[in-house]
């Protein structure tokens, strides 16, 4: 998709504008970006790029300043020039601070808006440090930081008390002027408030959740971030589904835990105040479906408990196991990452998200 704009933009003698955050959602953006100039020629030359914040206080030659992080990660192996990279100097002195945002707005307007934003959240909301409860309205400029995002800063920073209490961001406003937005969410961690985000209601208390009412905002997940969202938590409350042994399974011990009952005890009357109207339709009645689950948890104990044995066994022949798989000691086969794409709602559109086809990821 950024690609693609760039070419677009280049392809018409234009300038590609882009949004870009820091953290450990993009990473594999700009690694992919970065392989992209390598092997494809992706070409840089014409991409101008706005990033959303830089904490107070942090020249570039600290460790934790975002305007290192992005040379490092990102710029140092691309041909963007430099005078293309615009970041908050974190550096700007308390009088000149009003006088640096406003300009940081004026260099986005002087190239025409941004293109397209990548935003990543961080557990309370926040895109860019727009922390909750900032305005909607907001512009570039200095924002206290939630304690929330000191906490999950600490590490960076050797502790809480090492992390800067104040940032230079983008408003909210600045990062919905954007024409295109992207956020993105990755890990199980982001769960609840990816849930808040897309399907929560509208409260400033999650500024992530306004994003629903920009006209292309799209959110990528996941499939731990996803985990919370209506459609893969609980899809039949959205609709007809056709009815798996995992989602069967996932449906009655979402039942079980909801009314408080162990699984052998369910009746049809739980079945149906939890709108499984259609499971016990198609695989009821209740104690028959309840048995059945039974019946595959039992085996997949069983089974998991057999597993662990072969496991254990190859530990002991450890070195023909490994040069069996060439994998190094102590190394663990990584599941395949998957994406989810949903769509942002916009107010009037139907309740709950959309969630669009899994595929593989960047
Ligand atoms: C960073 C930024 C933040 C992060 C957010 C998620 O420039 O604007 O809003 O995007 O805190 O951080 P990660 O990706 O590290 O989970």
């Amino acid at each position: 998709m950024i690609a693609g704009i760039i070419r677009e933009r280049k392809a018409h003698g234009q300038k590609a504008v882009l949004g870009l955050p820091t953290g450990s959602t993009p990473v594999g953006i700009y690694r992919e970006l970065i392989r992209l100039h390598r092997e494809e020629g992706l070409d840089f030359s014409n991409v101008v790029t706005f990033n959303l914040d830089e904490y107070l206080g942090l020249g570039p030659d600290r460790l934790q300043s975002y305007r290192r992080w992005m040379q490092e990660h990102f710029f140092n192996d691309i041909n963007i020039p430099p005078e293309n990279i615009f970041i908050p100097d974190g550096l700007t002195p308390p009088e000149k601070l009003d006088e640096h945002c406003r300009e940081y707005e004026a260099a986005i307007q002087r190239v025409g808006g941004i293109d397209i934003q990548l935003l990543g959240i961080g557990r309370n909301g926040h895109i860019g440090f727009n922390e909750p409860f900032s305005a909607t309205n907001s512009r570039t400029r200095v924002a206290t930081l939630d304690p929330v995002t000191r906490r999950d800063a600490a590490g960076d920073f050797f502790g809480e008390e090492g992390v800067p209490m104040q940032a230079i961001t983008m408003g909210l406003g600045t990062i919905f002027d954007a024409r295109k937005i992207v956020l993105i969410a990755l890990g199980e961690h982001k769960a609840s408030i990816i849930r808040e985000t897309a399907e929560g209601p509208s409260t400033p208390r999650v500024p992530a959740c306004y994003l629903r009412q920009h006209a292309d905002a799209t959110l990528l997940v996941d499939t731990a971030a996803a985990n919370k969202l209506t459609a893969v938590a609980t899809p039949w409350v959205l609709g007809k589904i056709d009815w798996t042994d995992q989602l069967v399974k996932q449906a009655l011990l979402w039942l079980s835990e909801q009314s408080g009952k162990a699984l052998l005890k369910l009746d049809d009357d739980d079945f149906r105040q939890h709108n499984l109207h259609q499971l016990l339709r198609h695989h009821g009645p209740a104690q028959s479906v309840a048995h059945r689950v039974f019946r595959w948890m039992m085996a997949g104990r069983r089974s998991a408990r057999s597993s662990r044995g072969v496991h254990d066994q190859r530990q002991h022949r450890g070195l023909r196991s490994r040069r069996q798989t060439n994998r190094r000691p102590g190394e663990r086969i990584q599941p395949p990452v998957r994406h989810r794409r949903v769509q942002i709602q916009r107010p009037g559109r139907a309740r709950g998200p959309v969630v669009g086809k899994e595929g593989p990821g960047r």
